[in-house]
């Protein structure tokens, strides 16, 4: 039987969904992308060597999976060039392996320039964005004047149409936001240029997907997390897309009753890039330490995350959104130096989004190296303890647990495929 998974982020973002995709496709036939863009940043290291994928699925590096973007993507072509430059120097094929979406729609290097601009007006209440034109593609999307990957088929209504929404957003970014405007002749030109280098990708993916999900196990690789979610983040601090269950649906129209298993990714503590609450927060040395020795440093934009300890109330409230079934636990190794860990299980937000009587629960740690661990017995008891402590709290197994960077770094407690 065919095993369809959902890999969900269960906070803000950047919890090792990249790592965990890849270990998983290695039973998989295919991957797939479903909503953001090349605001991602999904990090996997295999033998020593790092690949940061933003646009494209974490199964690329495997020969037996098809990765694709599916129509809630929305594409920057120089992103994805620049990301297919990369695999294919170090020696990753892609052909009859990438597949994207004609229903993609397309950030222009207009929308770019607008996401800049508009933060920056923003000023002090500004949103954090990666700035790289996610928000405004997405609004064009819903205001039914976006560009999809399907109108290259016809250059000369792609013409028109390029024209009459530069001319709208040139006129936003000279009128209100008093910023330079951007050459509508040459983006086209480059645009036409770009879209032929990567035409051969471009397909109506429905068949396809239906043929992998029928045959064997594939992956729908969430990107960003819960909490970002347009409708159930922490709006406005959010990104511009379902982030959640429902994004993979309208994002790719698949079926429901094709998803067999909701698997939320995790890390043992909590960060967030951008700016927005984040009740558990750590500013003082032991955010400091989280930071450090987590690495927690963004894949796409270079900005340092913000640390907390692990926040239960949001991952209630993504187990419900997402229906997890199970989780898959990160970066429990950042934690192995702590004597004292923290768990946030409660806390009340009032009208400005700050929280008030947040409620922790206290464990003693394991102070001993978990890297590289692979099975749980071998974990310190007060790791497992802090494992099983976790899934009494969320009601959900904890059906992985990675133990450090490496895709080898991994404790498979259940297949899931099974
Ligand atoms: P994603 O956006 O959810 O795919 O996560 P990112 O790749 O942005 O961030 C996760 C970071 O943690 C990356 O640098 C990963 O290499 C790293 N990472 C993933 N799992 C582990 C782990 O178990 N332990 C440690 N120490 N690092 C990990
Ligand atoms: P992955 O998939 C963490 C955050 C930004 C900002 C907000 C809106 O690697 O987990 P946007 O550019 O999307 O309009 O920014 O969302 N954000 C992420 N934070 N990980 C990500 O992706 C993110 N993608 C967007 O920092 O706060
Ligand atoms: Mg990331």
């Amino acid at each position: 039987m065919s095993k369809n998974i959902l890999l969900i982020g269960t906070h803000w973002g950047d919890e090792g969904k990249g790592k965990i995709v890849d270990v998983l496709a290695d039973n998989a036939i295919g991957c797939v992308r479903f909503q953001g863009g090349h605001n991602a940043g999904h990090t996997l290291v295999i033998d020593g060597e790092t690949t940061i994928l933003h646009l494209i699925p974490s199964g690329i590096l495997h020969d037996n999976v098809k990765s694709i973007i599916g129509n809630g993507v929305v594409v920057s072509l120089d992103a994805l060039l620049q990301e297919i430059d990369d695999l294919e120097s170090k020696n990753i094929i892609l052909d009859n392996k990438l597949f994207i979406s004609e229903l993609c729609h397309l950030i222009l290097p207009s929308h770019k320039n607008l996401d800049i601009a508009k933060e920056e007006k923003l000023g002090k209440s500004s949103i954090g964005t990666t700035g790289r034109g996610i928000g405004p593609s997405y609004e064009d999307k819903v205001a039914r004047r976006g560009i999809r990957l399907i109108d290259f088929r016809n250059t000369k209504i792609l013409k028109d149409k390029i024209s009459n929404i530069m001319d709208y957003h040139n006129f936003l970014l000279k009128n209100y936001y008093n910023q330079p405007i951007v050459d509508v002749e040459k983006t086209f030109e480059s645009l036409v240029d770009n879209y032929e280098k990567i035409k051969k990708f471009v397909i109506d993916i429905k068949p396809l997907l239906l043929n992998l999900t029928n045959s064997s196990n594939v992956l729908f690789e969430g990107a960003q997390g819960a909490m970002l979610d347009i409708d159930h983040g922490t709006y406005p601090y959010v990104t511009s897309s379902n982030t959640t269950f429902a994004g993979l649906l309208s994002g790719t129209g698949i079926n429901v009753n094709r998803i067999n298993y909701s698997l939320g990714i995790m890390k043992a503590y909590t960060t967030r890039v951008g700016n927005g609450p984040f009740p558990s927060e750590l500013l003082n040395e032991i955010g400091d330490n989280l930071a450090n020795w987590g690495g927690e440093v963004g894949a796409t934009t270079g900005r340092a995350r913000r640390c907390g300890w692990l926040d239960i109330k949001v991952l209630k409230n993504s187990i419900e959104l997402n229906s997890i079934n199970g989780i898959a636990l990160t970066k429990i190794d950042v934690l192995d130096k702590f004597e004292k860990i923290k768990i946030c299980i409660d806390y009340d937000m009032d009208d400005n989004y700050t929280a008030r009587n947040i409620k922790f629960m206290e464990i003693n740690g394991w102070m001993k190296s978990t890297v590289g661990v692979t099975k749980f017995n071998n974990l310190p008891k007060n790791a497992q303890k802090y494992v099983e402590l976790i899934e009494s709290l969320s009601e959900r197994p904890i059906d992985l647990i990675s133990t450090g960077p490496s895709r080898n770094d991994i404790i498979e407690i259940k297949d899931i495929f099974v």
